[in-house]
């Protein structure tokens, strides 16, 4: 199928967590059609192996691609550690494929150079140790610590966040000593938008915060005009697919999207 501006980006995440993505996307590219992907079935992606999630990420490209999305972003910080290179192989010249990891790989080196930078997110994605192999072939003289945090996730699920408990789980992880005296932490996982202003808090300003769903909009947008792939004027429509449906995970949508999304089922195998 042939691309143009006017195909849709395709989205996918391990769940609805990565609709924090597709909302920055929304926001800095108000015109393009967004196709998103939740595979619900298989969630958590944070503790599953690599190979599990590749296998998955592959099932999922290739809806993307029967769609006819002009771009596929890898949403999940998980899989992005995961499958991105394998995706780039087997998806070739049918549409070009972003992850989450490097825009932000990229700003930090344009921006924190010497400094010391800490980073949270899933099993999965720290023990990839991604950010670090990243940052150290960048040789800005940057200093990274990197702590798995796989309470966060389920915990703003199930709606924690803003309150004590939320705050406590936070202050328990943020005060681990490979912590300690951060320049600015990366928020490494779709879920962790929802809780910014809980971590910006911890720190009281002194520590930058590095919200990774605006940074991957931004670069996605730098990508697609230099493409001339952007859609400047279309009304925008908008599909989420689920690989399992449930009304527990429709109710959360407006969590991670500001709003309720629709979820159409989409099995990834029969
Ligand atoms: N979407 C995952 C990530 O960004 C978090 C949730 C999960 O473990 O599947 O790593």
């Amino acid at each position: 199928m042939n691309k143009t501006s006017e195909s849709p980006i395709g989205i996918f995440d391990s769940g609805i967590g990565g609709l924090t993505v597709a909302n920055a996307i929304r926001e800095v590219m108000p015109h393009e059609h967004i196709v998103y992907f939740g595979d619900t079935a298989h969630l958590p992606y944070g503790d599953k192996s690599e190979a599990a999630i590749q296998a998955y990420s592959v099932k999922i490209a290739n809806v993307l691609l029967e769609k006819g999305c002009k771009v596929i972003v890898i949403a999940c910080h998980s899989a992005s550690s995961a499958s991105y290179e394998l995706l780039k192989e087997y998806v070739h010249q049918e549409a070009h494929v972003l992850n989450v990891i490097d825009p932000m790989i990229d700003y930090v080196g344009q921006h924190l150079a010497g400094s010391t930078v800490g980073v949270i997110g899933t099993k999965r994605t720290i023990q990839s140790d991604i950010y670090s192999k990243k940052i150290k072939a960048q040789q800005k003289g940057i200093s990274l610590r990197s702590l798995a945090t796989p309470l966060l996730a389920p915990m703003i699920e199930e709606g924690f966040f803003d309150n004590q408990i939320s705050r406590e789980i936070i202050a328990q992880y943020l005060s681990d000593p490979q912590l300690g005296d951060l320049d600015a932490l990366i928020l490494a996982c779709t879920h962790y938008p929802l809780i910014k202003k809980e971590i910006a808090e911890y720190y009281h300003g002194k520590t930058q915060i590095l919200d990774s769903s605006m940074v991957a909009a931004e670069s996605l947008r730098n990508y697609l005009a230099a493409q001339g792939f952007l859609n400047k004027e279309c009304t925008p429509t908008s599909h989420f697919y689920v690989s399992d449906y449930t009304e527990s995970f429709e109710a959360s949508t407006r969590l991670f999207f500001g709003e309720n999304v629709k979820l159409e089922s989409h099995r990834l195998w029969n």
